[in-house]
């Protein structure tokens, strides 16, 4: 077999490359992606050849602009949050990454992937979707379901028999699982597994607490096109310069965490605590320049389909007809959403603060509690209320009645 295995180089992907080899018996080539996770990616080659990986069968990738603009940007068209508030940093870069280990099967003539998500969650569901919606009659090899390891301990004694190096907070009880990208970073386990226990402030890892950050709100404007931000203070950025700049600024004003229990896929509850800087100063400004170019109808239905969207994105479901019907009508509203918003931050909040748009529908005029100059006559208001209170003045009648 040779399988294409979605390797960072950390302990546990270590540990799963080593089992493919010799408890599988498999040639293992090994993807490895930079989507903006903050650590380096090319120490991941050394780590592979060490492992006896040959170094054809190493591909190492940069994917963070298609990450951003492919994903990222497309899903916060729709304004997505899963239950109301997590906003799907590990969901949304899952299909990217199956994607790719796909295109390099195909390449390589492999006919089976794997990856190193456990038995119980739902990332080990949107990879696995993910394989098989674009490669139908591929192996997927899922180790942390198939081995036979009994314990932790026995999977370390496993890590150091082959010589896979193992840092000494390991074995202890200080850290917990991590999965981080552009997008954020997030926490689940461990020190985290008691939902009534807050979280220690070490596991934040990319915001300064809202405590700490400067007494001086930070204002800056945010420019759109088509739904997607292009420009920070008027500066054009690629969509993965834009993010990267955006959680800087989020960091440093103590935005975007989030304390979260949430209903996985696999049906169990489970904490984790997110950092999402960047998208959460996004979000907020998307819906400000939505507020002034949206119409009504077509904002109130884009909200009433954007839970949908979210459990698609949550549950594994990206490369599925219903998310791309979805995906067409969502980025169809968005073809006016142009202009300008100003946002403050500040000590954790975003505000937004101002708005302009070229297709802007708010009317001044329309809307001012001056005398009026245009199409609005005040006594039409009369028999529009008239008319939508008659059903509700039958039933109050009705039950005057008795
Ligand atoms: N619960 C989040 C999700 O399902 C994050 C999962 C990955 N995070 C982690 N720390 N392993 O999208
Ligand atoms: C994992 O189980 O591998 C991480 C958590 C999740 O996928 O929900």
């Amino acid at each position: 077999k040779k399988v294409v295995l979605a390797y960072s180089g950390g302990l546990d992907t270590s540990i799963i490359l080593k089992w493919l080899q010799t408890e599988y018996g498999a040639e293992v080539i090994t993807f490895t992606a930079d989507l903006g996770q903050g650590e380096e990616i090319e120490p991941a080659r050394a780590k592979a050849l060490a492992a006896g990986v040959k170094p054809e069968n190493i591909f190492i990738e940069d994917v963070r602009e298609e990450f951003v603009r492919d994903f990222v940007f497309p899903m916060f068209r729709a304004n997505t949050v899963y239950e109301g508030q997590y906003l799907l940093g590990t969901s949304i870069a899952r299909p990217l990454i199956a994607k790719k280990q796909i295109e390099i099967a195909r390449k390589m003539g492999a006919d089976a992937v794997s990856h190193g998500a456990t038995g119980k969650g739902n990332d080990q569901v949107r990879f696995e979707l993910g394989y098989y919606g674009l490669e139908p009659d591929i192996t997927v090899i899922a180790p942390w379901r198939e081995w036979n390891f009994k314990s932790r301990e026995a999977l370390l004694d496993f890590a150091e028999k082959h010589q896979i190096q193992i840092t000494k907070d390991k074995r202890g009880e200080a850290p917990f699982s991590v999965d981080a990208n552009l997008l954020h970073s997030s926490s689940e386990g461990k020190v985290l597994e008691d939902p009534a226990v807050e979280a220690p402030e070490f596991v934040h890892m990319r915001t300064i607490a809202p405590e700490d950050a400067p007494d001086k709100p930070t204002i800056i404007t945010i420019d759109f096109e088509k739904g997607d931000p292009v420009a920070i203070d008027g500066v054009k950025m690629s969509p993965a310069t834009l993010l990267t700049k955006l959680n800087e600024l989020g960091r440093d004003n103590g935005i975007g965490r989030l304390d979260l229990v949430e209903n996985r896929f696999v049906g169990m509850k489970s904490r984790g605590v997110y950092e999402t800087p960047g998208g959460t100063i996004l979000l907020a400004a998307h819906r400000g320049i939505e507020s002034i170019t949206l119409d009504r109808g077509a904002m109130h239905l884009k909200d009433e389909l954007m839970p949908k969207y979210a459990t698609l994105v949550y549950n594994g479901f990206w490369f599925s007809p219903e998310r791309e019907m979805l995906q067409a009508a969502i980025d169809y509203s968005q073809e006016k959403v142009a202009g300008q918003v100003r946002v403050k931050l500040y000590k954790g909040n975003v505000t937004v603060i101002g708005r302009t748009s070229p297709y802007s529908l708010y009317d001044q005029d329309l809307v001012t509690f001056e005398e009026g100059k245009v199409a609005y006559d005040h006594r039409d208001a009369g028999g529009f209320i008239k008319l939508n209170a008659l059903r509700l003045r039958v039933l109050a009648k009705r039950d005057k009645r008795g």
